[in-house]
């Protein structure tokens, strides 16, 4: 698995259930391939549905991801796929604990725990999504919120696991995807900091201050540079505008 330069910016590709045909992901991907200028100072890792990672590994120097994983690693789970098998296909990152599974596929913080136990031990580094809902954001319990994500999300995570950037924490307010929202520079900072503070109690400092947080939720070519710039944060993760691979490569470019 290729680590995470700590002066490269993270730009984490989710594409959701989409597109419908592998002709179109390869289409989606050689636009991608042929419009970044380079990668040396920002790293580009795409989570395709499943059906396309082989593909997208073999054709590309980008970094897969799965969209999610099973906990164990094979057995009479009717469906799943586990991390062992996402990590044999090439995959190198696991978006866990995303709001839109949280929500639709009511995966708990028990669920995204055991999820993340086992990303981390067969070697995928998780993606793992935080983020409040309006409601929670209006009532000012958006930190709460997040500090109990994740809390609960790394119970039982031994520090040795999250050596090496090998865990990214994505902030994600629900409200903010798919919607045009965004959050304030400010108010991203402010929970960026509140993150590592977490993480610190639960860890070590060290950890905290190495820790990669991205920040998802309606980002696009327009925004994408205030959120690294302005808010301070590692990464992006984007999810409507990485299928528009025009958009895409204006985002990646902002960083290269
Ligand atoms: P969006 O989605 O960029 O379309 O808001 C982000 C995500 O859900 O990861």
């Amino acid at each position: 698995m290729s680590t995470i330069n700590h002066k490269q910016k993270l730009i984490v590709a989710n594409w959701k259930m989409n597109p419908v045909s592998l002709k179109e992901a390869d289409s989606i991907i050689r636009t991608v391939k042929s419009g970044i200028k380079k990668l040396e100072n920002v790293k580009v890792v795409i989570c395709p549905p499943y059906f396309y990672i082989s593909n997208i590994k073999s054709g590309t120097a980008f970094d897969v991801g799965a969209q999610n994983v099973f906990w164990e690693d094979s057995g009479a789970y009717t469906g799943e796929i586990s991390s062992k098998m996402a990590k044999n296909l090439g995959a190198g990152y696991a978006i866990i604990g995303h709001s839109e599974r949280r929500i639709y596929l009511g995966e708990t913080d028990k669920i995204v725990n055991q999820k993340i136990n086992s990303a981390l031990k067969n070697g995928l580094k998780p993606v793992f999504c935080v983020g409040e809902s309006r409601e929670e954001r209006d009532k000012d319990r958006a930190g709460d919120v997040i500090a109990n994500e994740i809390e609960k999300g790394l119970e039982g995570v031994p520090e040795g696991y999250l050596m090496n950037n090998n865990l990214i924490i994505a902030y994600e307010p629900i409200w903010a995807i798919g919607t045009g929202n965004t959050p304030t520079s400010d108010d991203i900072m402010s929970m960026a900091l509140l993150i590592r503070k977490v993480i610190t109690k639960l860890y070590d400092r060290k950890i905290a201050d190495n820790l990669p947080i991205i920040y998802g939720g309606s980002v696009n070519s327009e925004n994408a540079l205030d959120f690294v710039d302005k808010a301070g944060m590692d990464g992006l993760l984007v999810g409507g505008a990485s299928l528009n691979a025009s958009e895409f490569v204006r985002i990646v470019n902002l960083f290269s």
